[in-house]
């Protein structure tokens, strides 16, 4: 099983930014995480990180037919990126969005979430192990 994880905008500021809301580890442990649990489970995973909303829109359709599944945290674009949904729903490949924050429990505006109206599943407010539960839910397809 491949799958591709894709983080957005500011997920490479990880333990510099807001670190009371996103911690103290950096966006390399993040990937060593994902990783560790891909490897643990025999899952083969790809990371990509893009701050650039077009950018993340060809890597997904770089994805078609390449990927058995996505994990995507799209950072804010999740609450703004029509474009981003449409890709997603263009491959067609089965997805599930990660938040590291629990996003309901803070501006109203996070509680829009165009990518979620795509992922089968959205985890959100469980950290890193968000991604490793993002695996678990993959392997289930
Ligand atoms: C985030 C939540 C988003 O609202 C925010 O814009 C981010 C990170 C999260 O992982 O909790 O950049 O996706």
């Amino acid at each position: 099983m491949k799958i591709l994880v894709i983080n957005g905008a500011n997920l490479n500021m990880l333990g510099i930014r807001e670190p009371e809301l996103y911690g103290e580890k950096d966006y390399k442990s993040l990937v060593r995480y994902i990783k560790a649990y891909a490897k643990e489970k025999q899952v083969k995973v790809k990371c990509v990180q893009s701050n650039y909303e077009g950018k993340i829109v060809e890597i997904i359709q770089k994805a078609y037919k390449k990927y058995d599944g996505i994990i995507i945290n799209a950072g804010a674009y999740s609450h703004t990126s029509v474009a981003i949904l449409d890709a997603l729903k263009a491959v067609n490949i089965p997805t599930v969005e990660v938040h590291l924050t629990d996003v309901n429990k803070r501006e109203d505006f996070r509680k829009v979430d165009f990518v979620g109206l795509y992922a089968f599943k959205t985890i959100s407010g469980k950290g890193f192990s968000g991604y490793s539960l993002a695996i678990d839910e993959l392997k289930k397809c």
